[in-house]
């Protein structure tokens, strides 16, 4: 099938309770991972690049390994930018394909994350890419993007509401207590506030930092509105724990593909899992 942007997915995800999973893809192995999954699940799938990603693999060849994975299976799949936070390489993304992009202005004081997610939802618009935004600090490290414990910031109800009126962005990614990379302890999520949020502002909203969010936690937030959920962490440690078994169980071997293959099955089946749990199997 051909790229999707992702309201279409978010919008039906929203009516019908249940979140589509945004897997981060890095390499040639994570995209086919990503899209066996999603065809084993009957399930459709935002395959997400954050700027790192670019940066490694470049974004024609992201462009281009995407859009072949979706034209190679019968589900929906979206190509999206995650935590873009320059105007210009969201622009490039659009340029180069992409059905969805995120702008994070979410280390920008309020009337300038307001003024940039506006920019870029006009040009976005205009072309029939949607748009996710973010508003409070999620905590944590993703690639070149860091929030100390001390910056994070919890997003404000109210504020939201005004953010996505203003806006009139796709998708909101909030702030709830989740961060991005390894817990250090369980994360606590603020139910009450997601509930304010979604009481407030009607479009999908968006979990960042979901990899180590117990099962039951992301259970509750998807009963309470979250369409979307990220997962990059999760993948990362299936596959290079697999990569490090290989070579522990076979030091001499010098074959890639012997390596990569079965890290690539692993995460295949980390990707099934979330599907599952996120409720998005067989809503292709
Ligand atoms: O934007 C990507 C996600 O928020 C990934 O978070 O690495 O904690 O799964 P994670
Ligand atoms: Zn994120």
């Amino acid at each position: 099938m051909a790229l999707v942007p992702i309201d279409v997915l978010l919008k039906k995800a929203d009516a019908e309770g249940y979140a589509v999973g945004a897997f981060n893809c890095n390499n040639m192995e994570i995209v086919q991972a990503i899209a066996a999954a999603a065809e084993a699940e009957k399930a459709p799938v935002i395959m997400q690049a954050s700027q790192g990603a670019i940066k490694y693999a470049g974004l024609e060849y992201i462009t281009a390994m995407v859009r072949v994975a979706a034209e190679n299976v019968s589900v929906p799949v979206a190509l999206h930018i995650d935590h873009g936070t320059s105007f210009e390489q969201v622009m490039r993304c659009i340029r180069s394909g992409f059905s969805s992009v995120m702008f994070d202005g979410s280390k920008l004081p309020l009337e300038e994350n307001i003024a940039m997610t506006k920019k870029v939802v006009d040009v976005a618009r205009a072309v029939g890419v949607s748009v996710e935004a973010e508003l409070g600090k999620i905590g944590g490290t993703e690639d070149d993007i860091t929030v100390s414990d001390k910056e994070a910031m919890f997003t404000d109800p109210k504020e939201a509401e005004r953010f996505v009126k203003e806006t009139e962005v796709d998708a909101l990614a909030v702030a709830i207590g989740t961060a991005h990379g390894v817990y250090k302890g369980e994360p606590k999520l603020d139910f009450e506030r997601l509930k304010a949020i979604k009481d407030l502002v009607k479009i999908p909203i968006v979990l960042h930092g979901s990899s180590g969010v117990p099962d039951e936690a992301i259970r509750e937030a998807i009963s309470l509105g979250v369409c979307k959920v990220n997962i990059d962490t999760n993948i990362r440690e299936a596959f290079v724990n697999k990569t490090r078994e290989v070579i522990a169980n076979n030091p001499k071997e010098i074959d890639p593909r012997k390596i990569l293959g079965p890290a690539r099955e692993a995460a295949i089946e980390i990707i099934r899992e979330k599907i599952r749990l996120f409720g998005s199997s067989a809503k292709a």
